[in-house]
């Protein structure tokens, strides 16, 4: 954006976006920072920039937070964590990090490759690719590293990388660090998927996830692997939202349609449904030896911390053990979505905990947020580039954790807030 916030005066901060503050005109690259700076602190002083409000409770039903408009601490009713299983705070979990912790001290000190493997990365690496029935499985120090390690690892230039146009970025950023060629099919349209995959020669690998995280709805994974084992290629699905969720067993979307062995690579994260942090790749033992050596996201970067790793093995264990738990939560679900329907309220194409709650109203989303907020509820205003422009929504999402009266108090200060606002009619 070349011309300056405060120079536009009949412009209001709902004006802008993160794409107005993308480009400058001049060759200094910190040309950038003054006009987004004023844009930031005119949305804080407004109470439309509501990201990044620290919490000062673990992340269940009801939370405290410091907002950043008066810097208040305020108690809110919590419909934003992914803590699908409320695992990060189980005090079985808490007490297998501490003694973690106790044993191993904070961090790993090292590449898992060099110095940094401890036998907690091994115990949980096993577990893993038990759980998932597959011969070997990876542990990253996030999920977004997961992504952008396993396929910029493996894909190189002239090869094709061909992900869902709603891939999360780190996909996206993955497939570009490749160099491959990269391509994005339609939304969940295994049609659009074999006219580009038509259009290709050489590698592919066609990248999709289980539930997809910012709209909530399941991949048609049937009909995508099809075509895309028509067209020889390969095929990796991210159960970030939907490992330990979905599946009788809860290894995710893949086993939820009978299709575990058909799919190449598995990712997932320990963020969501395990109440921890850290990613994983499962598949044969050649990928994980092949990805040792290639994927510079793990071989450059410091291992997941002992503690985490320990937390993580512990939750992996409950949610295996505690299959209710996943019962508690669809539960929990088909009670918020009948309640949200019977409002009228938009939720998009979810099928999942993921519930969108759809604005399409770029500018009004952190205004209605604010209000959200001094109503008593937490919930993310979700703008561009996170989705497409004209697609801001808030983001729901429900933890097993969550009790029902929890789930209506959300609905209905929700549905106040957005008949008020003339969101919802
Ligand atoms: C589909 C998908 N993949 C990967 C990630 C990154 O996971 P993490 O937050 O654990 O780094 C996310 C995060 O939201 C995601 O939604």
């Amino acid at each position: 954006m070349a011309t300056r916030v405060e120079a536009q005066t009949s412009m209001s901060v709902s004006d802008y976006d993160y794409s107005s503050f993308f480009y400058s005109s001049s060759d200094d690259p910190f040309a950038i920072l003054e006009p987004y700076n004023e844009w930031y602190t005119r949305a804080l002083q407004q109470g439309y920039y509501l990201f990044s409000q620290p919490m000062s409770t673990p992340p269940r039903g009801k939370i405290d937070l410091t907002e950043g408009l008066h810097h208040q601490h305020i108690k809110l009713l919590n419909l934003s964590s992914y803590n699908y299983l409320g695992l990060s705070y189980r005090p079985e979990v808490i007490a297998a990090a501490k003694a973690a912790l106790d044993q191993y001290g904070l961090g790993a000190a090292g590449s898992p490759i060099l110095s940094g493997t401890m036998d907690i990365h091994v115990q949980l690496e096993e577990a893993l690719a038990k759980f998932k029935g597959k011969e070997a499985a990876m542990v990253f120090p996030t999920g977004y590293s997961t992504n952008v390690g396993m396929i910029s690892g493996l894909m190189r230039p002239g090869d094709w990388v061909i992900a869902d146009q709603n891939a999360h970025a780190s996909i996206v950023d993955g497939a570009i660090l490749s160099k491959a060629n990269v391509r994005f099919f339609r939304h969940n349209n295994p049609a659009d998927l074999e006219k580009k995959l038509k259009q290709t020669t050489g590698k592919k690998l066609v990248a999709i996830e289980g539930v997809y995280s910012m709209d909530g709805d399941v991949c048609p994974l049937p009909e995508l692997l099809a075509v895309a084992k028509k067209y020889g290629a390969r095929v990796l699905l991210d159960e970030a939202h939907s490992a330990f969720v979905y599946g009788a067993n809860g290894r995710g979307v893949a086993e939820h349609y009978g299709l575990e062995d058909e799919v190449d690579i598995h990712i997932g994260t320990f963020s969501k449904a395990l109440g921890g942090q850290g990613g994983y790749v499962a598949g044969t033992r050649n990928l994980y030896n092949y990805l040792k050596g290639f994927a510079r996201s793990r071989v450059f970067s410091c291992t997941l911390s002992p503690v985490v790793a320990a937390g993580v093995l512990k939750s992996l264990e409950i949610a295996q053990k505690e299959p209710q738990l996943r019962e508690q939560l669809w539960k929990n679900v088909a009670h918020i979505r009948s309640r949200l329907e019977d409002e009228g309220v938009d939720v998009g194409e979810s099928t999942s905990q993921v519930i969108p709650i759809m604005v399409r109203n770029d500018r009004r989303i952190f205004e209605l947020g604010h209000k959200l907020l001094r109503a008593g509820l937490y919930l993310q205003p979700i703008i561009y580039p996170a989705v497409a422009k004209h697609r801001s929504r808030f983001r729901v999402s429900i933890s097993a954790s969550h009790t029902f009266e929890q789930l209506d108090e959300g609905v209905a200060t929700l549905v106040r807030v957005l008949r008020e606002e003339g969101i919802l009619v």
